[in-house]
Formats: structure tokens, C-alpha cells, sequence
């Protein structure tokens, strides 16, 4: 691929993945340009993020719409007016839906805390760590219709520190950022 993709982040909560992308893309390590931040919670500490490094959000409830299909419509008339051409789904904590499925073919991508196909869905930490698996990691991947399902583009394991949570979680995000800037780059890179 040329060029530098314009992409929009999609992020429900902190954004520390948000972040290290943006940090990447300063450094000079991810050739593409951040345009915008998209979330469906207008308190979420991603905002405040993005406001300081000077990315515009667009902060709107997906209740205060009559369907699915009308929220996505509202939110793909914002991508479409910034010329977005990939969507990183960075924490953002709803099912991706027809509308942008539809305008996105193969251009969503989504980070994952976990070795997918286990532990998918809500708290892949906590699902692994009551599982007692000792090692478990981050999965970078394209959505499709289904919960963490898509094809897989990168994966890293992560030892779990036994009976810590915290630190577990520290391990994985630590790797988060890493695998998903280094995807990323190589993606666009092609
Ligand atoms: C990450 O663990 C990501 O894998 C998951 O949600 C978390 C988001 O963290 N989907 P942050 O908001 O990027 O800090």
C-alpha cells in the first residue's frame, strides 16, 4: 500500500491503545494519519486523549438513535466526510454492524486481549485467569459480523502472573501497544 491511510480509532473506554497508535504515528513508525476518535461513551478518558493531541472526536450515544443501523449511518457520514479509509478498533465495546461492515470490507481491524479463538468476548483477562491458564496474549485481527472472530493478523503471548490480575494486565497491555503499532506498520508498509 502507498500513501498514508486515513484511519479513525473506535475506542469505548482509557484509549491507551488510542495512545501508543498516535505516538507511533508521530514517531514516524506507523505511516498513516489519525483523523478522528470515535466512541459511544462521551465521558470515556479516550476523549480527553484525543483532545490534547489535537485528533477530532466524535462523541454520540448509540441510545439516543432509533436503531443500530441509524447510529452506524450517523457515525459512517463522519468517516466519510474525513475521507477514512480504516477503522482500529481499540477497546470500542459494541458488535461492528451491517452499515459499517458494509462500507468497510477488510478494512477493520481490532485488538484483543487474549490467544483468540479462546476466551472472546467480554473480560478475556478475567475469563483466562479464572481458567488458570498459564499463558494466554494479545490478538491483533480483521471483525467480521461475529464477537472476535475475523481472520487473525498477529498474536504474542503473555504469561500470566499467577493470582495478579494487575499485573497481568499490565504484561498484556505493555504488549498491546507493541503488537498493534507493529501490525499496523506492516500492514500499511505492504
Ligand atoms: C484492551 O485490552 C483491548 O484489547 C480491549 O480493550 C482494552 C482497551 O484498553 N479490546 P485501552 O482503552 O486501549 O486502554
Amino acid at each position: 500500500m502507498t500513501g498514508t491511510p486515513k484511519f479513525a480509532v473506535f475506542a469505548s473506554g482509557s484509549g491507551s491503545n488510542f495512545q501508543a497508535i498516535h505516538d507511533a504515528v508521530k514517531a514516524g513508525k506507523v505511516p498513516g494519519q489519525a483523523v478522528l476518535v470515535v466512541t459511544d461513551k462521551p465521558d470515556a478518558f479516550v476523549v480527553e486523549r484525543a483532545k490534547k493531541v489535537g485528533i477530532k472526536t466524535l462523541a454520540i450515544k448509540p441510545s439516543s438513535f432509533s436503531s443500530k443501523q441509524a447510529y452506524e449511518q450517523a457515525v459512517l457520514d463522519k468517516l466519510s466526510e474525513l475521507k477514512v479509509e480504516w477503522i482500529i478498533l481499540a477497546g470500542y465495546m459494541r458488535l461492528i454492524g451491517d452499515v459499517l461492515l458494509g462500507a468497510y470490507p477488510n478494512r477493520i481491524i481490532n485488538i484483543h486481549p487474549s490467544l483468540l479463538p479462546s476466551f472472546p468476548g467480554k473480560d478475556a483477562i478475567g475469563q483466562a485467569m479464572e481458567h488458570g491458564v498459564k499463558v494466554t496474549g494479545v490478538t491483533v485481527h480483521y471483525v467480521d459480523a461475529g464477537m472476535d472472530t475475523g481472520p487473525i493478523l498477529a498474536q504474542a503471548a503473555v504469561e500470566v502472573v499467577s493470582g495478579n490480575r494487575e499485573k497481568t494486565e499490565e504484561r498484556i497491555h505493555a504488549v498491546e501497544h507493541e503488537l498493534y503499532t507493529k501490525t499496523l506498520q506492516q500492514l500499511w508498509s505492504r
